[in-house]
């Protein structure tokens, strides 16, 4: 997979893709991440990348222009209907559908190339979304400053469902939400820390039993925290 991101703000980016899991599926050819400055784009004296709305108001609203020409730059159209195969073009806002892990995996199967528009200040030019989103994502209710921290959040959830990119197979099986509840307590040596014991049931090597403990204890901590996922099975 090629993930593109496309920020004013590719400083943002400097280190976070360096580490773990995407680190590792980085190197492994896995995922290419590319981070681009939307100013490189601009092609007025100022390299200007925000203006005043039209209509009054407050706040800067991103600029249509260098963005198309990002994307045209990328994929070679700036018409979403004539785009490569496999590729989705996701503006990142508070206005977009809600990122779940539903969502991680559509993509995560169904995209080769993604490319992240971080949207700032008081919003994106409209065309944008008209003639180049695919999709529009938010990662929670709740507004960000602006895309940066939403892009990061989707890459990462994206790249661990890659086949590949964890050390074991089974691991994102067992994750939260990926059966639709929250994972169970997880615990490792010593068994007696401070007086705090583990569980004695993860101790005696009976994986029938541990299982259904596991089980268990999700249903518990979902019930606690999130009654909601039980009620919907997604
Ligand atoms: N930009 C600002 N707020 C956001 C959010 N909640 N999700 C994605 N992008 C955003």
């Amino acid at each position: 997979m090629r993930i593109d991101v496309l920020t004013i703000f590719p400083e943002f980016f400097r280190e976070v893709f360096d580490f773990g899991i995407i680190r590792r599926a980085r190197l492994a050819e896995i995922v290419e991440i590319n981070v681009h400055d939307i100013r490189e784009y601009t092609t007025d004296k100022h390299r200007m990348t925000d203006d005043r709305p039209f209509g009054g108001g407050d706040g800067m609203v991103l600029k249509a222009e260098p963005i198309f020409n990002a994307i045209e730059n990328l994929l070679g159209t700036s018409a979403k209907e004539s785009y490569p195969p496999r590729t989705r073009v996701v503006l990142l806002s508070p206005q977009g559908k809600v990122f779940r892990q539903a969502v991680a995996r559509e993509l995560a199967g169904d995209a080769d190339r993604i490319v992240l528009i971080c949207g700032r200040y008081e919003g994106v030019d409209e065309r944008v979304n008209d003639a180049l989103v695919t999709d529009e994502i938010s990662i929670g209710d709740y507004v960000l400053s602006g895309g940066e921290p939403a892009a990061i959040v989707i890459t990462d959830t994206i790249v661990r469902l890659l086949p590949g990119a964890l050390g074991s197979e089974t691991s994102a099986e067992n994750d939260s939400f990926s059966d639709g509840i929250l994972d169970c307590p997880h615990y490792t040596r010593p068994a007696d820390f401070r007086g705090m014991l583990v569980p004695e049931v993860l101790l005696n090597g009976n994986h029938a039993e541990i299982e259904k403990w596991r089980r268990k204890k999700a249903l518990e901590k979902t019930e606690k925290f999130r009654k909601d996922l039980l009620n919907k099975g997604e």
